[in-house]
């Protein structure tokens, strides 16, 4: 069975758009591969957090991992820190990577433009991140559009690492959703929906409540033509809400534009409003329970044991490659 491998950062409160992105075409594939999801808390600290946040946000995330769907009897969950080759490997990583290609990722020049004391590792941050994904011979990573370029990183420094030492990593394939691959904010649908926008009626939270979510979506940029029409040119905020809808309900966008045919925008964005609310409430539910119960670290407990166990095989080919260490 082909390997997966994906990771989300435990920073805020995951949005709609890592739902759609990421967690969504996790639940779908659990079935079909073997899977192995992991919470990128080294990634997180490449900017400063609060420690006792942090803390508290791995706990919560893995909470958002299990009420999203994931099946902990199908997919291997755990964190990222609890497996000390993530941090080996990614020093393999950048030792093969070079400054300018990193220099390069258009994350690193958001993160970093005009901003002083940027982190040494806000620049390292996609070795790292290659780093995961080979540790488990990862045939397919899914993602949304925004880590495409990291994922495109990752298969050269692998093919370099490879050409340089000998053919012990696997190539990995990029998977990105053929819908919601990018949720734009809902006050500019011309940039992604983000947790760390300062507008926050921009982004919609997995744990906002039905109100909260009801206020954003009636206060979501459009047009002032009124027609509920797919057009991501002409009309960005009413093609993102149509997405939204399409993909929570599973009502194809054409059926979507029958259903609100001279409708106008109020009762569109109620619609999408009762979809959103609709879907997220029991995830919420579950996310709730699942807090207060103790089988999130028997959960996290297996998941570090059995991840541990396979990267650390890995870890001692690619030493060895290099010639790490004592001659074996
Ligand atoms: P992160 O934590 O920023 O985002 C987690 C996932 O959510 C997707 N995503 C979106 N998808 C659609 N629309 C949006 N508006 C949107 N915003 C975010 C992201 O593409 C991602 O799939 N570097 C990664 C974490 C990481 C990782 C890995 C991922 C570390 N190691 C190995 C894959 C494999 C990140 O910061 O994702």
């Amino acid at each position: 069975m082909k390997t997966i491998f994906s990771g989300v950062q435990p920073t805020g409160i995951v949005t709609l758009g890592n739902y759609i992105g990421a967690f969504r075409q996790f639940t779908e594939l659990q079935h079909e591969y073997e899977c192995l999801f992991c919470i990128v808390d080294q990634h997180a600290i490449t900017v400063r957090q609060d420690p006792a946040e942090l803390t508290k946000t791995i706990r919560s995330l893995a909470a958002i991992y299990i009420a999203s769907g994931i099946d902990p009897e199908k997919a291997l969950l755990f964190i990222q820190s609890e497996v000390p080759a993530h941090a080996q490997a990614g020093w393999m990583m950048q030792c093969i990577a070079y400054i300018g290609e990193l220099e390069r990722m258009t994350q690193f020049k958001d993160k970093s433009e005009g901003k002083d004391g940027v982190s040494s590792a806000l620049l390292t941050y996609p070795p790292l991140m290659a780093a995961d994904i080979l540790l488990y011979n990862t045939a397919i990573v899914p993602v949304g559009d925004d880590q495409k370029q990291h994922v495109e990183l990752t298969r050269d420094l692998a093919e370099r690492f490879n050409s340089r030492y000998g053919e012990v990593l696997t190539i990995p394939e990029i998977r990105v959703p053929k819908n919601g691959a990018r949720i734009k904010s809902l006050q500019d649908p011309l940039k992604k929906m983000s947790k760390s926008d300062p507008n926050k009626k921009g982004t919609i939270l997995l744990l906002d409540s039905p109100k909260e979510i009801e206020k954003k979506i009636k206060s979501a940029v459009t047009d002032s033509d009124g027609v509920v029409k797919f057009d991501v040119k002409n009309k960005p905020g009413v093609s993102n809400l149509l997405t939204i809808e399409s993909v929570l309900s599973g009502v194809s966008i054409d059926d979507l534009v029958v259903k609100y045919n001279g409708l106008g925008y109020g009762a569109f964005k109620a619609g999408v409003a009762e979809t959103v609310i609709g879907h997220l409430s029991p995830i919420q539910d579950r996310y709730y329970e699942l807090l207060e119960s103790s089988v999130l670290d028997d959960i996290l407990d297996e998941g570090a044991v059995r991840a541990n166990s396979i990267a650390s095989v890995t870890l001692g080919k690619m030493e060895a490659a290099m010639g790490l260490g004592r001659k074996r």
